[in-house]
């Protein structure tokens, strides 16, 4: 039986023997939603964050083992959105009074930091916030973006137990993941980290020290999801992660991070037909509205069944509204 008291919204830490027990015994998991819920409200508020993400090219030279996108899927039809395009996708938003648009893509190299550049300065100039998730670049490429205007940058470290990484990242380096996201840190971006729960081989002491790891380095936003197998992927026979338990790292992270942003995200929506609902109601304070154009959403399959998600603008704001929370119309920066 546990015994951490889980009621006060100003705990700052948890041991790791203690985000270990909580994780591992669920006789507390409606204290500890409601306790990361009450941290959410008197943190971050009622106002919930619409970024809306535009997955810009499928195209990727890695080969994560988890990823539908990887170099090795022959099975995906590929696609890259021509700089008009990506930002036509990013005025339509706009239009629609989103306040952030996300840039995501696999690691396509035809995005060199001269392309990207030109793409973030035009979307600029739209008045909105502007996010980059693009993979591991140079502190070069990371620099002339954040000249160009980009305000944060998504990088996941996907799972802290270093050797767990380099066997589901072949040819990548754990520690150049870590001297990314000190570069992201160190030029100013607003830096989001997270990880995958229930990778094939990952215990729930390393997922403790993926909280400890968020913590530790004050990221300003934290996503974490459950892992969902793909068909085209060597781990296409793998279980998938738990709900739960990536609803409680999550809320767990909210309590211990207390300000933060944190999205709901649609690994979470997709593996429970409520999740995206109960990670708001647990914790989370961003949604990311896919404004892709519909011809590419489907392709861009990093999971199973992702684009099955209803995921638009207006579908999104109704489930915000019909539990009480506000659709902000802010750009919805952390708040220090
Ligand atoms: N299941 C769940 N999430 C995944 N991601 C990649 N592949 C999967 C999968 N099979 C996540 C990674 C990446 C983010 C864009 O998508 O954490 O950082």
């Amino acid at each position: 039986m546990l015994v951490i008291t889980l009621s006060k919204t100003h705990l700052t830490m948890f041991s790791k023997k203690e985000i270990i027990d909580i994780l591992s015994d669920n006789s507390q998991n409606e204290e500890l939603f409601r306790l990361a819920d009450k941290t959410r409200v008197k943190y971050v508020g009622d106002e919930v964050y619409l970024r809306g993400l535009i997955e810009f090219s499928n195209i990727c030279k890695c080969t994560c083992h988890y990823c539908g996108l990887r170099f090795e899927n022959k099975a995906i039809e590929r696609y890259r959105l021509s700089a008009d395009e990506i930002i036509d996708c990013a005025k339509k938003a706009a239009s629609k009074g989103i306040k952030t648009i996300v840039l995501q893509s696999g690691e396509d190299i035809h995005f060199t930091k001269e392309v990207m550049c030109k793409i973030i300065t035009e979307i600029k100039k739209l008045n909105t916030a502007l996010t980059l998730s693009i993979g591991e670049r140079t502190f070069d490429d990371y620099k002339a973006f954040k000249d160009a205007g980009a305000d944060r940058y998504l990088l996941r470290i996907e799972t802290t137990d270093k050797s767990l990484y380099e066997r589901l990242h072949p040819g990548m380096d754990f520690y150049n993941r870590l001297k990314c996201l000190k570069n992201l840190k160190k030029l100013g971006y607003e830096t989001g980290s997270g990880s995958l729960v229930g990778l094939p081989g990952q215990s729930i002491e390393s997922l403790a020290d993926d909280i400890l790891f968020f913590k530790e380095n004050d990221f300003d936003m934290i996503g974490v999801g459950p892992f969902l197998p793909h068909p085209s992927t060597p781990l296409k026979d793998a279980s998938h992660g738990d709900f739960t338990l990536s609803l409680k790292v999550m809320a767990l992270i909210r309590i211990l991070m207390k300000n933060i942003n944190i999205p709901a995200t649609t690994a979470m929506e997709t593996l429970h037909r409520n999740g995206r609902i109960l990670a708001l109601q647990s914790g989370a304070n961003v949604v990311m509205p896919n404004v892709t154009k519909a011809d590419y959403k489907e392709k861009y399959e990093i999971y199973p069944d992702k684009s099955a998600n209803n995921n638009d603008i207006d579908t999104i704001k109704e489930k915000i509204i019909s539990i009480g929370r506000i659709a902000s119309k802010d750009f919805g920066f952390r708040k220090k």
